[in-house]
């Protein structure tokens, strides 16, 4: 090997060393300040303008998003500011031709999560029984998770109504689903940036014997009011429940889970052409 060749692998492997230090000082940076919001400090930002992260910061982020159960939950409020910034990302999700489908429902009061808790349990109790498939402590660990929970936010989407003749004005159904789906996914890396437990449960949500397009229980449209929402050209869908919650993480149980995931070599879900 030549000196100058050598001279430049160094120059290289320092290059990566130094990267991957800063990398890993401001992910711990990250976890530790993780009280501070991020809203009022760009609003109060005098920079014209702001660092974007990284590529690999960016892949981090993403790879450490995970589900996180309330049950690992501390049961200790959020402050609202980190849950203002959820929201913040969420407003910068893709929209066709900008539509901003989403509803959000914080159910964060005291009260108002007493109210989801009760809501949630007993329309679990009421449709198991039907189903005679109900268990006791299926339906205290719904209780529970609402109640350990900071927030409990409803995801819903203002979706297209369909008239007789099958036709609905703007876009349709599918896509204002995704958009919102992507706006939760925004929540999701913010909640994530700021080491909050968070995760997207959808059971009971939709109506089982829906024909033409997804519906709700009536129950749960009640709950949440949807109606209200609603006029002749679109209805108010729920997509599920976005729970919120302080994690800490402890020895022993309480672990920041690790992902798992097809790999890109597979080539069942990525097909190049
Ligand atoms: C649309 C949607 C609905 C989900 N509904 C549930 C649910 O009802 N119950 C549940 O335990 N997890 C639910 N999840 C979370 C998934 O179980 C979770 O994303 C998956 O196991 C992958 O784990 P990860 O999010 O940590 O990568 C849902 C996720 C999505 C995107």
């Amino acid at each position: 090997m030549t000196q100058s060749s050598q001279l430049s692998l160094t120059a290289v492997a320092c290059t990566i060393v130094a990267t991957s230090i800063i990398i890993s000082f401001r992910f711990k940076q990250d976890s530790s300040s993780n009280k501070k919001n991020v809203l009022d400090e760009t609003k109060n930002s005098k920079k014209d303008s702001f660092d974007i992260s990284s590529p690999e910061e960016t892949l981090q982020l993403l790879q450490k998003r995970r589900s996180i159960f309330p049950k690992q939950y501390t049961g200790r409020k959020v402050p609202r500011t980190l849950i203002m910034d959820m929201l913040e990302a969420a407003r910068w999700a893709p929209t066709h031709k900008l539509t901003q489908p989403w509803k959000f429902i914080l159910h964060e009061s005291e009260e108002a999560k007493e109210l989801y808790a009760q809501f949630i349990s007993n329309h679990y109790k009421a449709t198991s029984m039907a189903k005679n498939v109900f268990k006791e402590k299926k339906y205290e660990k719904k209780l529970h998770s609402a109640r350990t929970s900071s927030c409990v936010i409803a995801i819903c989407a203002m979706v297209p109504k369909f008239q007789e003749d099958g036709s609905f004005k703007g876009n349709p159904e599918v896509e204002e689903i995704c958009s919102v789906a992507m706006a939760v996914q925004n929540m999701h890396l913010m909640a994530t940036a700021h080491n909050l437990g968070c995760y997207w449960s959808s059971s009971g949500i939709y109506d089982s014997k829906s024909e033409r397009y997804l519906t709700n229980p009536q129950a749960l449209r009640d709950f949440l009011k949807l109606e209200e929402y609603e006029n002749s050209d679109s209805m108010c869908l729920c997509l599920g429940w976005l729970y919120v919650g302080e994690f800490e993480e402890t020895k022993g149980l309480k672990k920041w889970p690790k992902g798992q995931r097809v790999p890109l070599e597979d080539g069942k879900k990525f097909i190049w052409r």
